[in-house]
């Protein structure tokens, strides 16, 4: 695609945007600033205006039949979570029985890992990306400890190559291979937080399962961001949150992932609560975990109603635009958003190092600056762009499908002209 780095253009390609009607969707915080844009979506997405009143009907189920909520009206709590089932399908390319919400991120993290690291003396380690995001690297090392190994001898992290900042497939499969047999685990992120590379997630199962390890994805910055196709890429279990790109509330309800082949088998072992017993005898209250042969079958605890409430409205919205126009748009987008910064940065001699793979991205871009980049930063918060600043020298832009315009991106490039030239 041609760009170029006008107002009229941006404006034309928004007015040929098949899902421009979804940016009127969504709550832009015009308080931060009134001229707000908005590229966030990567941390916390923004609130849909369909939420609120989908949230609050069942504030009213609750004031109007209080306990016989669980069993009454249009989604009785005890089912709450399936209703999201059937619109999580196509976001995660995968089956209705294979997916469910529940807890947050971190703790689904631990849970799943209860049952696909388990550890021998000969089979232990765990592979993942050097760089993960704390929580999960904190989990690794927790697991590894629990189990009783050393982080260092247990965790294999895989590096990109000296004067590289991302990872390539090869070393990845490579790392896998030279271990063999010794790992039990490969656990990495669909898509790395920081740099925003998406990882080639069949290619690396594949890679696990050879050596005859399970093999698992955080997907908090992959999930409504990038295609996934879950069942077809024979993936274990995957875990996300769905805050960032799936604007469903700060701290909102997780998801999880387990693939039939897994999920079916009721013999695998968890950590089990009564919301994973069959559900025909859950109130019968009787001795012996008896497990639920799907995903279902980890849940812990009774729906977290008011969260599956707001992720119901979000996933709403996504059914309605649609994955594959939301990849479409988010590849045009993020290209005019390259496109921007290149063109912004070669005329200003202002040396912006772009991190983010071409060939493996979502919509997220992260821009390495120079040292006292964080005066540019300031300058572009001060001027009304939310994006996020990672230290020491580096800035996280995601100009989101849904909500985002090519406008929003041709006036970032106007206040980053500006920013540049103020020095
Ligand atoms: C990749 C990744 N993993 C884990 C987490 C932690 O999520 P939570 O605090 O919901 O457990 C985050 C949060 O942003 C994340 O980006």
């Amino acid at each position: 695609m041609e760009y170029k780095n006008t107002a009229d253009f941006a404006r034309q390609q928004d007015q040929q945007d098949p899902l421009r009607k979804f940016r009127d969707q969504f709550h832009l915080p015009a308080k931060l600033h009134q001229d707000v844009i908005y590229f966030c979506g990567n941390s916390l997405g923004l609130q849909p205006k369909n939420l609120r009143a989908q949230v609050e009907k069942e504030l009213q189920k609750w004031q109007d039949l209080a306990v016989e909520g669980h069993f009454l009206g249009d989604h009785p709590w005890m089912d709450y979570h399936k209703a999201l089932k059937q619109p999580m399908t196509d976001i995660f390319g995968a089956k209705p029985n294979e997916l469910t919400v529940m807890n947050s991120l971190t703790v689904n993290l631990h849970l799943l890992m209860a049952t696909f690291y388990r550890p021998t003396a000969t089979r232990y380690k765990i592979v993942m990306e050097a760089g993960a995001f704390p929580s999960d690297q904190y989990a690794m090392e927790s697991q590894a400890k629990i189990h009783g190994f050393a982080y260092d001898d247990a965790v294999v992290e895989v590096s990109p190559r000296k004067g590289e900042h991302t990872l390539r497939t090869e070393d990845i499969v490579q790392t896998i291979e030279n271990l063999g047999e010794s790992v039990a685990l490969v656990m990495f992120s669909g898509v790395n937080y920081y740099t925003g590379q998406v990882f080639d997630m069949d290619t690396i199962t594949k890679a696990g399962h050879k050596v005859g390890a399970y093999v698992g994805f955080d997907l908090a910055h992959a999930a409504g961001n990038v295609a996934l196709h879950l069942h077809d890429w024979n993936i274990d279990f995957a875990v996300w949150c769905t805050y960032k790109y799936l604007n469903s509330s700060p701290g909102g309800i997780s998801g999880v992932f387990i693939h039939e082949k897994n999920a079916t088998d009721t013999s695998l072992p968890r950590l089990a609560g009564w919301w994973g017993h069959n559900e025909d005898e859950r109130f019968l209250m009787k001795k012996g975990f008896e497990a639920m042969p799907n995903v279902d079958g980890w849940q812990l605890s009774n729906a977290q109603v008011l969260l599956q409430a707001a992720h119901l409205a979000s996933l709403q919205l996504f059914a309605q635009a649609g994955m594959p126009q939301l990849t479409a748009k988010s590849k045009k987008l993020t290209g005019y958003l390259e496109f921007v910064i290149r063109e912004v940065c070669q005329n200003s001699h202002y040396p912006i190092e772009i991190i983010t793979p071409t060939e493996a991205r979502g919509c997220q871009l992260s821009l390495l600056v120079p040292q006292e980049g964080k005066k540019l930063f300031d300058y572009l918060h001060t001027h009304g762009v939310v994006g996020d600043w990672r230290e020491p020298n580096s800035i996280r832009i995601a100009p989101v499908p849904l909500y985002n315009s090519f406008e929003d991106v041709y006036r970032f490039g106007q206040i980053l002209k500006n920013g540049i030239q103020q020095g």
